[in-house]
């Protein structure tokens, strides 16, 4: 049975007469994503664990993939955003440990959480007592982590309570603490490794609250703080476990910091050109007519737009890769189709397949490239993408 189709799954399914490659679509690599959690593996330091970031469909790439490649490639534990993504992967058949990353408040969802063996982020010694209950009425021990705040300021027990606030949970008879965490806010900036950052005062932060609570005594309690790029800084961030997103789908969360780690981008985005025209010299194209044809101009129209995900502010930025050579996107970038410049081209017509993002010979484009040219970051170019593209596993 194809359990994916099933009540969480938005995404459309494409039946046997429509073919996903026939307008635009994401292929995934789900080798790259195998292999990257291993390189990253090999740096991390010994006995820490990996929590592959699966939220968001996987950064967009199809969480199904992307977590049974990771853990092929050794990641012991798997971490979503919400409910109904957990949810969603225990429906696969996935049974390793899953941590939701965003808060559960109520009673209703914390069981929930519990009845699908999902593990909660618990912020407040209420919510303990909630799971404590839930435990309770089982006969069992709700596992789940606590999270601390050491300066992102978004969830988690203020720092200057959590001793007190740990001691009382400790005292629950029906909770299993299986994780103490903190999230690092400035872990991609230029000053991360300079002593008196705010990554590294974050750092010792935890470290002082870690101490107090005498944690070298608890042994089943998993330390985490870092992401991609706190992982990257180096092992005195690893703890017992890292919490690895952008970086296992194949970019570099570091701006200027560089370690070539060798990762493999795993998504490559794909559309065909369903129409070629050519236009005079001083032609307007696309809305607004933003660009005009300085010469006599062959087009190839593609089949995807900002409905797509693909970000308007892009428009006339970016380049596309057809047989390692690169053409320039000109006009506005409309809802469902944009125009691409192939007056350079013999060997483009419609029918061809140009890619947007990935690598082809020596060309590459990445998220990274894109988010540079539209003030964003890679992490909100690779969730931009919609369920219209259907996503391909390509190995
Ligand atoms: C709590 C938490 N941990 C880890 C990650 C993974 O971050 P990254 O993609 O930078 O590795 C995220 C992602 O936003 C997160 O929210």
């Amino acid at each position: 049975m194809d359990n994916r189709k099933n009540n969480f799954d938005t995404r459309p399914r494409f039946g046997g007469d429509i073919d996903p490659t026939q307008r635009a679509w994401i292929e995934v690599s789900g080798k790259a994503i195998e292999e990257n959690v291993r390189k990253l593996r090999s740096k991390l330091k010994n006995n820490c664990q990996f929590m592959a970031v699966v939220k968001a469909d996987g950064y967009g790439h199809d969480a199904k993939v992307v977590s049974e490649n990771a853990i092929k490639g050794g990641a012991s534990q798997l971490g979503v955003a919400t409910l109904k993504e957990g949810i969603k992967l225990r429906s696969y058949g996935i049974s390793v440990p899953i941590l939701i990353l965003g808060n559960l408040y109520t009673k209703k969802d914390l069981s929930t959480c519990f009845r699908n063996d999902l593990m909660p982020t618990i912020s407040t010694f209420r919510e303990c007592l909630i799971c404590n209950n839930i435990g309770k009425s089982n006969n069992l021990k709700f596992s789940l982590h606590l999270k601390v705040d050491t300066g992102m300021s978004r969830l988690g027990f203020e720092y200057y309570e959590f001793v007190k606030q740990f001691n009382k949970i400790e005292c629950l008879e029906n909770i299993a603490v299986k994780g103490i965490y903190s999230h690092l806010a400035c872990a991609d900036e230029n000053n991360a490794l300079q002593p008196n950052s705010s990554t590294q005062l974050q750092r010792e932060k935890f470290q002082e609250l870690l101490k107090l609570i005498n944690i070298d005594e608890k042994q089943n309690i998993k330390i985490h703080l870092a992401n991609s790029a706190g992982m990257i800084l180096g092992k005195d961030f690893h703890f017992d476990m890292v919490r690895v997103g952008l970086s296992m789908y194949g970019y570099d969360p570091l701006k200027k910091i560089k370690k070539n780690l060798f990762l493999k981008p795993a998504l490559f985005l794909k559309a065909k050109v369903t129409f070629v025209r050519t236009i005079e010299k001083g032609i307007g194209v696309s809305y607004g007519n933003k660009f005009i044809s300085d010469r006599k101009t062959k087009l190839a129209v593609l089949g995807i737009g900002y409905a797509d995900g693909i970000i308007r502010n892009l428009s006339g930025k970016i380049s596309l890769i057809h047989n390692e050579k690169l053409y320039p996107q000109v006009g506005s970038i409309t809802m469902d189709q944009m125009m691409v410049d192939i007056t350079d081209s013999d060997d483009i017509t419609v029918g061809s397949t140009m890619l947007l993002l990935g690598s082809q010979g020596g060309q590459i484009i990445s998220p990274v490239d894109w988010a540079y040219k539209c003030n964003s970051i890679p992490w909100e170019i690779l969730c931009s993408f919609k369920n219209r593209l259907p996503r391909v596993q390509v190995d």
